[in-house]
């Protein structure tokens, strides 16, 4: 994704942030670069981030712990701050009966697999108040996953 972003917006600098050992040997371009580092304790100074598939994958106080390590990473709300996740958002009204049974199928396969789940916008409003961030916005915009915008 990083990589199609790239190329897509030449004049946008991207980093990649992942554990050593997924990062080792990659190459980067012009405005593409590969960065080793642990999501829990640092992240790198960026005007936004994108987190796609990862908050799934962890608990509600690991989630708190990353989002504030991109809290810190990014300016203010009004020097054009946010955070993009892009998971799933539990919505059993709003969806069709295919779209939700997938989303309960990977609820369940992130908590045997990861220690983590799919959560409801309740549930995702939680994390993203505990962490720190003022507002946030979500757009349904990929069948079952949606793109949430949230602010410092
Ligand atoms: C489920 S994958 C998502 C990858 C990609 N964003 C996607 O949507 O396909 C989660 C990623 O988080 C990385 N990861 C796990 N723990 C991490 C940590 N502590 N710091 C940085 N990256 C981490 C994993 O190596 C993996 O590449």
């Amino acid at each position: 994704m990083a990589k199609a972003i790239a190329d897509a917006f030449p004049h946008i600098k991207s980093t990649v942030l992942d554990l050593p050992h997924v990062i080792a040997g990659l190459q980067g371009t012009h405005n593409l670069a590969f960065l080793a580092g642990d999501m829990f304790e640092a992240i790198p100074p960026a005007n936004a981030i994108l987190l796609k598939g990862i908050l799934h994958d962890w608990n509600h106080e690991d989630c708190v712990r990353i989002l504030k390590r991109c809290k810190e990473a990014i300016p203010r709300k009004e020097e054009g701050g946010k955070v993009m996740i892009i998971e799933m958002v539990i919505e059993e009204d709003q969806m069709d009966k295919d779209s939700y049974e997938v989303q309960l199928y990977s609820d369940m396969m992130m908590m045997v697999l990861q220690s983590g789940q799919e959560r409801n916008q309740m549930e995702w409003e939680k994390i993203f108040f505990a962490a720190g961030f003022s507002t946030y916005k979500i757009t349904p915009a990929f069948e079952d996953r949606s793109l949430i915008e949230l602010y410092p």
